[in-house]
């Protein structure tokens, strides 16, 4: 089939995801490698997967790194095959949660790749200690500034690109808004909010307001008695803030001087996927410049894409002194995590800011393929682009995916939501969050959001074949720009099936 024909059949599947290896020019060097040790579809052991999640328990530390609900086989977009652990049979499972909140393009994407796979076969180095700088690094730096570039005067905002984890992220941004302090002794808390989460490493998590099961067990030290965590920040009658929220206004006014800096998620996902109200976020942005407390947005889940945007200032227009971030960066194609801070908060002592797996470039070549994809290539590299790549892909890489994908997966995922109320209204509340990053409530018995119901549905779904996570009381739904309508579709019927299952489960309860 010639080239373009290729694409316009793939343009026809409406964007449908494709693997870079079905690209005619590519697969003739995959045809290179068929039959050989390289061949990309060579099984690497001989085990069933049954026969692998028998030795899980003598191979594996307990609890987050047991492979233990699906055994995944190959991907691609918003789709796994592979195999039901608990069914033992076979199973295309619809990933509706971008696999773990990360691969903000879904599974795959052919342009990621082929960029990587242009970097390895090029002469450059694959790993760089901090010292040693390279053209991609600056690119990456201006690329990822400029989108700040109209909140402050040129040159206003750093980078460091030398985290792997949203955690180091995190840390890294505190650890530099508590320097900025340094001269003055006063300032020694930090004001951080119920509901939030900021990680798993242990500063991150003592920052976390205790909850049994996020943070509890730590090492060394239980608490810190220098975070307040006020109450999340919520909205009240007639679009006001609620009276809790204006009593911590209120409490940073008045004790500001006391504060190095305030960390908060411009949407709380572990709270039920609660998005703060942007009048709470001004007004907070207000207090702090007021009184010079260093204003942390952590956006490791909502940052590069998920709400429309690269970072959440460039939608809100409320922009923090430091953004933490990571995840989504690299699309899951590489460990990187970022932070951006003005100036003033911009210094970090050593051993801080240099984590050594950042070392990894193809991490960097993944954030600026990801950034292509976004936002659209540079025109003049554009023109550069070779003619065989599917049409599909060039306009995407012409226009980027925020501005037409978007809109039209926010839409679909809108529609999703209202279809899924509609049919099992005893079981699904309302919704929650914002853009891509949804919560739908699970109801109890009682007809009351309900933690334990959104468990039982995020557990029983997997067995259907569809990928979500809870969230506090709601089922966490956060899907990736690949999804298609079909996905959706797939999705929908495997919800229902889960909804019912739980329904009946309940029924079954109640008679006893
Ligand atoms: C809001 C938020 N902050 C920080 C983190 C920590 O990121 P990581 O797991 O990459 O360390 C997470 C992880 O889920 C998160 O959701």
């Amino acid at each position: 089939m010639p080239d373009s024909q290729a694409g316009e059949e793939l343009m026809a599947l409406d964007n449908a995801p494709f693997h870079l290896s079905s690209v005619e020019s590519v697969r003739q060097v995959v045809a290179g490698l068929e039959g050989s040790y390289l061949d990309p579809g060579r099984r690497l052991t001989e085990l069933t997967p049954d026969e692998h999640l028998a030795g899980n328990a003598r191979l594996f530390t307990a609890g987050g790194s047991l492979a233990r609900d699906f055994w995944a086989d190959t991907a691609l977009g918003s789709r796994i095959q592979g195999t039901s652990t608990q069914t033992a049979t076979p199973l295309e499972m619809v990933d509706l949660c971008s696999m773990t909140c990360n691969t903000v393009l879904g599974v795959n994407d052919p342009w990621v790749k082929l960029r990587q796979a242009a970097f390895l076969l090029s002469s450059q180095p694959h790993y760089l200690p901090a010292r040693i700088g390279s053209d991609l690094h600056h690119r990456v730096a201006h690329r990822i500034l400029s989108r700040l570039s109209r909140f402050g005067a040129p040159g206003g905002f750093a980078i460091n690109l030398r985290q792997c984890n949203g955690s180091d992220a995190v840390e890294l941004a505190l650890h530099a808004a508590w320097l900025a302090a340094r001269g003055a002794p006063r300032r020694r808390r930090l004001a951080t909010f119920q509901g939030g989460y900021h990680g798993e490493s242990v500063l991150a998590s003592l920052v976390c307001e205790d909850d049994p099961g996020y943070g509890a067990g730590r090492a060394l030290v239980d608490r810190v008695d220098n975070v307040v965590h006020f109450p999340s920040p919520r909205g009240g009658d007639g679009g006001h803030l609620s009276a809790e929220a204006l009593a911590t206004l209120d409490a940073l006014e008045r004790d500001g001087e006391e504060y190095f800096a305030v960390l908060i998620e411009p949407i709380q996902w572990r709270n039920s996927v609660h998005a703060v109200p942007l009048e709470f976020l001004r007004r907070l942005r207000d207090v702090c410049t007021r009184k010079s407390i260093c204003l942390v947005f952590d956006e490791v889940q909502n940052a590069f894409g998920y709400t429309g945007t690269i970072f959440f200032a460039e939608s809100s227009d409320v922009c923090p002194d430091i953004v933490a971030t990571g995840k989504a960066l690299t699309s899951g194609h590489g460990a990187l995590a970022i932070v951006v801070a003005r100036r003033e908060f911009a210094e970090t002592e050593a051993p801080f800011g240099s984590k050594t797996n950042s070392g990894d470039m193809l991490s960097f070549v993944a954030v600026d393929a990801v950034m292509d994809r976004l936002t659209g290539m540079l025109p003049e590299e554009f023109e550069t682009l070779p003619t065989w790549l599917p049409p599909g892909l060039v306009g995407d890489l012409r226009n980027g995916l925020l501005g037409i994908a978007y809109p039209r997966v926010v839409g679909m995922l809108e529609d999703f939501l209202a279809d899924l109320q509609r049919r099992f209204p005893s079981v699904v509340g309302p919704a929650s969050g914002a853009g891509l990053m949804r919560g739908v409530a699970m109801l109890g018995q009682d007809g009351r959001p309900s933690g334990a119901m959104a468990g039982k549905v995020a557990d029983i779904c997997l067995k259907h074949g569809v990928y979500v996570r809870r969230a506090g009381h709601c089922v966490y739904i956060k899907p990736s720009l690949s999804t298609t309508e079909a996905d959706f579709e797939l999705a929908r019927a495997r919800l229902a099936a889960t909804f019912e299952e739980v329904l009946q489960r309940v029924a079954r309860e109640e008679a006893k």
